[in-house]
């Protein structure tokens, strides 16, 4: 088998086979094919596409190219949620408890934060002491244990998608629905989880702009999650403005916390209500989304979630006083009022520059192993369709150094305003089995 041929049948549109998927997959890991050819048939797969069948063979061949996690130690279904990344999304924080307080096993691997969007294992760090970096063993056993654990990768896992990703980067082929697809399926399932929910976002803070698209790549992963033997769902969800209230890695932690208490704001909670439905019914703990609805609450009512939160984070190392008391966590130097200039309805929260505008606080990293100041980002006070007056608040930016004009200007810019009442979009927009 030659990769020049595999190259030729997708520059003419041709399906590849499984047999030739492989041949490419493990050239790629075991470094027998050249960059510049990967990078070519990279292209080819942007411009002509794959069907289902590629599209999984592909995601198998990934998964495939390095550990796969065996979690069968681990008693029971093992539930996992995925987001293909947004701006103020602590979900994994406040979701993995609630669910872990209704008997659901949690064993998740996630990761940090990219371009814009923040990542949970930075949120989890500005916890003191918090360890993401438990050996397997250590894992498996606070599973068993506790019930829930989020950590970081461990182990080679799909080495092939380090190599095809950073290929994609440079050559403007990250924008594929089968490359995406294939990309964070073929992860999810070497990590060894029964189920997965995928929460697609679409909107000017995702990967995904458009409801079409998100629906697209969604379907895509559910097909490559079924046809290899894992229940996978998906809810589609919209990124037109930040998540909750929050953004910045201590804030959001303080909101997920707030959260499991009951007392987190609206389109936050209602998303971890509705992917908490769904996992558990997916997760076999109860068979109806009302019923799981029920439990939910319950466990957000009766304090065993913010139980349940405050366990993992001792098990892990952290400092448990900052949980039960947030304002413990990472403080700023400064705060910041930032004040409407206009009256009118929020037509518009640009999620997409506020996550820019958190990274140049500190919150994110501009290149790979840059330090995180835990304690920065925005605590926003409005929603689109607030009808604001000028002078209302618009956001408390939390800083450690001065504040520069232009900063102060972009802030404006990304929030736009109307003169009619503007619609209010509920959250989850629609949930793909
Ligand atoms: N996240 C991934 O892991 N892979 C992609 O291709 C896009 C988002």
């Amino acid at each position: 088998m030659r990769i020049v041929d595999i190259i030729e049948k997708k520059k003419n549109k041709e399906p590849l086979t499984e047999e030739e998927i492989k041949f490419w997959i493990q050239g790629v890991s075991k470094d027998t094919i050249a960059d510049y050819q990967t990078s070519a048939l990279l292209m080819a797969i942007r411009l002509n596409g794959m069907d289902d069948y590629e599209t999984a063979k592909l995601a198998e061949a990934m998964m495939y190219s390095g550990d796969v996690m065996d979690l069968s130690d681990i008693e029971g279904i093992k539930a996992d949620k995925h987001s293909t990344g947004g701006v103020g999304d602590k979900t994994s924080i406040s979701l993995s408890a609630m669910v872990a307080a209704c008997g659901l096993k949690i064993a998740k691997m996630s990761g940090r934060g990219l371009g814009h969007t923040g990542g949970t294992l930075d949120k989890l760090e500005s916890i003191e002491g918090f360890n993401i970096s438990l050996t397997e063993e250590e894992f498996k056993k606070q599973v068993n244990e506790i019930g829930i654990a989020i950590i970081g990768q461990t182990g080679d896992l799909v080495p092939a998608d380090k190599k095809i990703y950073a290929l994609r980067d440079v050559t403007a082929t990250v924008d594929s629905i089968p490359l995406i697809a294939s990309s964070i399926m073929s992860k999810k399932l070497a990590s060894g989880s029964d189920t997965i929910l995928l929460d697609v976002k679409y909107g000017e803070g995702a990967f995904m702009k458009t409801v079409e698209d998100a629906k697209k790549l969604a379907r895509a992963m559910i097909s490559i999650g079924n046809s290899l033997g894992r229940n996978t769902m998906a809810m589609i969800t919209d990124m037109n403005q930040p998540l909750g209230n929050t953004i910045g890695n201590a804030l959001e932690v303080e909101e997920a916390v707030q959260t499991v208490l009951g007392q987190g704001p609206e389109d936050f909670t209602e998303l971890c209500l509705c992917a908490g439905e769904i996992m558990l019914v997916q997760g076999g703990v109860t068979s109806s989304k009302d019923q799981a609805r029920k439990m939910l609450e319950e466990a957000i009512s009766s304090g065993r979630a913010f139980e349940k939160l405050v366990q993992m984070v001792d098990y892990q190392g952290g400092n448990v006083e900052q949980i039960k008391d947030t304002s413990l966590l990472p403080q700023s130097k400064y705060q910041t009022e930032i004040k409407s200039l206009e009256s009118g309805y929020i037509a518009n929260i640009n999620s997409m520059e506020l996550g820019i505008l958190a990274t140049l606080l500190g919150a994110g990293r501009a290149e790979k192993d840059d330090p995180i100041n835990y304690a920065v980002g925005l605590r926003m006070n409005v929603k689109k369709g607030d009808q604001v007056e000028k002078g209302h608040v618009l956001c408390r930016v939390h800083h450690d150094s001065d504040l520069d004009d232009q900063w102060i200007q972009r802030f404006y810019k990304a929030i736009s305003y109307s003169d009619e009442p503007v619609e209010r979009i509920p959250v989850v927009e629609e949930i793909l089995e």
